[in-house]
């Protein structure tokens, strides 16, 4: 029996093999993305131009176009390649506004389009590249995806106004993290996987197994987003490290401390209200959740719903597809930005 197997373990490693795999189908989304973006409007060419070239992971895309393999379709197909684009398209519009809404000067190692360009031709940009993945997948005349597609994206909107609601709460707990988490990411990655099998004409059990996957992939890779916060840095990320708190934001390692360690609150209060790191109180805050062991633990909670992913995964033949989206949870628990 064939076996595609490997023992890669680095996440950079893991990252070239996965990505290399639909390597042809990623410079297609690049052209397609370009071509989609492109406006004789000077003002939309020109903001969407910086926005592509600023460039990114592409995980979406990357994952609608293993999925759509795994499950037996034809990657470079266009209707495949256009979704794929729309969902990086999506996803680049839910990062414009959320960088209006955190106020986040940098994305990308640029300066994020609400700090270069301001607020409003930001909110109006995120608009714009709303409506225009819609109006390309409505070309597909596909209900079934369209549906996915704004309830997603109602859903996406709907995290980020509970998130809002929870700004400066230090009372947040557990299950309302979670729903947030669910709705501002795992959605996402869920619809693309989900979309990828669609495209494949996959059986509605195997349509679901991806669907689930995505779902427990996305909170990992949030899950993930949220930890390396406090553990990256702003060079390597391409973003603000330590941003979420003063953003007011607490997400699960500081959940945890405050409910293990009450001591941790008035640190934590302090910062918020200063709205930035003071008289060492960052490292102080690094030292409790390390001496706690809680980072570790957030990383071990990752860790568990990429196993539960993967478990979809078993209903699958084994293709390298399949050992790509198999490996794929690590790369993204274990990556550096
Ligand atoms: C950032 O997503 C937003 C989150 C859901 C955490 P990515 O980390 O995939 O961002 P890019 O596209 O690679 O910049
Ligand atoms: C990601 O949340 C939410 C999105 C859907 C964009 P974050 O606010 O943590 O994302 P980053 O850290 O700014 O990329
Ligand atoms: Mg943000
Ligand atoms: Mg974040």
């Amino acid at each position: 029996m064939q076996t595609f197997k490997t023992a890669k373990k680095d996440p950079g490693v893991i990252a070239a093999h996965v990505f290399g795999l639909i390597k042809a189908e990623l410079e297609l989304v690049e052209i397609e993305f370009g071509r989609n973006v492109d406006s004789n409007i000077q003002v939309v060419g020109y903001l969407s131009d910086y926005l592509r070239k600023s460039g990114g992971k592409r995980i979406r895309p990357a994952l609608l176009l293993l999925s759509n393999r795994a499950a037996g379709g034809n990657s470079k197909a266009s209707n495949v390649i256009g979704l794929a684009t729309v969902m990086e398209m999506l996803h680049t519009a839910t990062l414009v506004h959320d960088d209006i809404i955190d106020n986040a000067d940098t994305r990308r190692n640029m300066p994020s389009v609400n700090a270069r360009f301001g607020n409003q031709a930001s909110v109006l940009m995120g608009d714009w590249l709303y409506m225009s993945a819609f109006e390309i997948s409505l070309g597909e005349r596909n209900l079934r995806i369209l549906d996915i597609l704004t309830s997603l994206t109602r859903r996406m909107t709907e995290g980020e106004l509970i998130q809002l609601t929870a700004i400066g709460r230090t009372d947040l707990d557990e299950d309302t993290y979670f729903d947030i988490l669910r709705r501002k990411t795992a959605y996402l990655f869920s619809a693309c996987c989900e979309i990828g099998a669609l495209l494949a004409g996959a059986e509605e059990n195997e349509i679901e197994a991806f669907r689930n996957y995505g779902l427990d992939l996305g909170i990992a890779f949030q899950l993930a987003d949220d930890y390396l916060d406090f553990t990256s840095r702003k060079d390597v990320l391409g973003k603000a490290s330590g941003a979420d708190l003063l953003e007011g934001k607490l997400t699960l390692p500081l959940i945890t401390l405050v409910s293990r360690n009450p001591e941790a609150l008035s640190v934590i209060e302090r910062i918020m209200i200063d709205g930035e790191y003071k008289d060492g109180n960052r490292e102080t805050l690094n030292r409790m959740l390390s001496e706690t062991g809680i980072l570790e633990e957030t990383r071990k909670r990752a860790y568990e719903f990429a196993e539960s992913a993967k478990k979809n995964l078993a209903i699958l033949e084994e293709t390298e597809y399949r050992v790509a989206l198999e490996d794929i949870p690590t790369f993204m628990i274990d990556r550096k930005k």
